[in-house]
């Protein structure tokens, strides 16, 4: 499973900062965080950790932010796929990427930490690099939005200023994207960038509900994200779960907050996201997103084998039928309606607890048994 976009530098940071919306939950707790990541050591120590827990709980590629310019080590060295780089944030300071990575993204944190000559001089680096990554975040928050175009006067929607600045093409990662127009989503259709869904972020920090129904009428490319530490639940299952949730509440309250339109409804506009369709997002979603979809998420023949072995009901809500892990005597369709079932179960009340093994690019490399 695909998650994008994490910030490993936050992950110390899980569950705190109840009381915040984005703005304020940046300046009081999270740059404070990301400023300790000066101090190698313990950068390392954490990323350790991020990249162990993330592929226990099953994913296989992961975009961070982070905060220091010297890594550790051993966030590449693991098998997992690891799209980093960091975060652009000055906005007064002329910063150039160095990147020296095998995976880089160019990470300009979002339009707010960036002048416009440092937005300028990213535009021209992505320009001389067509195949590097960039991931962002766009329109989370509604102060942030109206922040974003009292710095930009010039633009008229916040899609617009990473427009202007040649941000946006195929394998630009958009994280959020809770409160864009109709116009907005047309710009990022048009240009090939995709959304990073987050979820449980979006609920956590009181963001807002993004219209991921729309996305998808639209035709835009939606994959997950964790957000940790915006979101408190590091993994994919848990977006999967919310991003649910949040496209039911959606189906029972379709209003169009702040200008939104649903011009083009079809068949996924306030609609509960379908199973199919969540499965979607948490795994090819995430690899068009990126950019992969011809290398990882599903099983076609030469793609690299990313997968889980789940064995059922080891976590507490995974509750298993009596005998239902012996099963005798089914024909062919109760088997396949019990795989249906587990499999909808394994999304939905599972925790790493059931993910047995975890493989990336075929080689065994995390999971409760290993
Ligand atoms: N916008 C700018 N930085 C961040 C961040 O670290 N997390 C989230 N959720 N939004 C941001």
């Amino acid at each position: 499973m695909i998650s994008l976009i994490q910030h490993a530098p936050q992950y110390p940071n899980l569950g705190l900062g109840q009381e915040y919306e984005l703005l304020d939950w940046l300046q009081h707790l999270t740059f404070p965080r990301e400023a300790k990541f000066t101090d190698l050591e313990y950068a390392q120590k954490v990323y350790d950790q991020v990249v162990k827990r993330n592929l226990n709980a099953g994913v296989s590629i992961s975009a961070h932010n982070v905060r220091t310019t010297s890594y550790s080590p051993a966030i590449f060295i693991r098998p997992q796929h690891v799209l980093t780089t960091p975060v652009s944030m000055y906005r007064v300071q002329r910063f150039l990427q160095m990147w020296f990575l095998n995976e880089a993204v160019i990470t300009p944190r979002f339009a707010l930490s960036c002048t416009s000559e440092l937005m300028q001089e990213l535009g021209q680096l992505m320009a001389s690099e067509p195949d590097v990554h960039i991931q962002t975040h766009l329109s989370e928050n509604r102060t942030e939005i109206q922040e974003t175009l009292r710095s930009f006067p010039e633009c008229t929607s916040y899609t617009e200023v990473y427009e202007k600045y040649g941000m946006l093409r195929n394998g630009t990662i958009l994280a959020h994207c809770v409160w864009l127009t109709e116009d907005e989503m047309d710009i990022i259709k048009r240009t090939g960038a995709g959304i990073s869904h987050c979820p449980t972020s979006n609920f956590n920090l009181m963001s807002g509900g993004a219209r991921v129904g729309a996305m998808l009428d639209k035709g835009l490319n939606v994959g997950l994200g964790s957000d940790c530490s915006g979101g408190f639940a590091l993994g994919v299952l848990p977006q999967l779960r919310n991003a649910s949730m949040l496209s039911k509440m959606l189906a029972v309250q379709p209003e169009k907050p702040n200008g939104q339109t649903n011009g083009h409804v079809g068949q996924f506009t306030n609609k509960p996201l379908s199973i199919p369709t969540l499965f979607y997002l948490a795994t090819m979603g995430g690899a068009a997103l990126c950019k992969m979809a011809e290398t990882v998420g599903n099983f076609l023949p030469g793609k690299e084998f990313d997968a889980l072995h789940v064995t059922p009901g080891r976590s507490p809500n995974f509750f298993l039928d009596v005998g239902e892990n012996r099963p005798v005597g089914q024909t062919r369709d109760e088997r396949r309606k019990k795989l249906k079932e587990t499999f909808e179960r394994f999304l939905f009340v599972s925790d790493d607890r059931d993910i047995a093994h975890v493989y990336v690019r075929g080689r065994k490399v995390g999971g409760s048994k290993v």
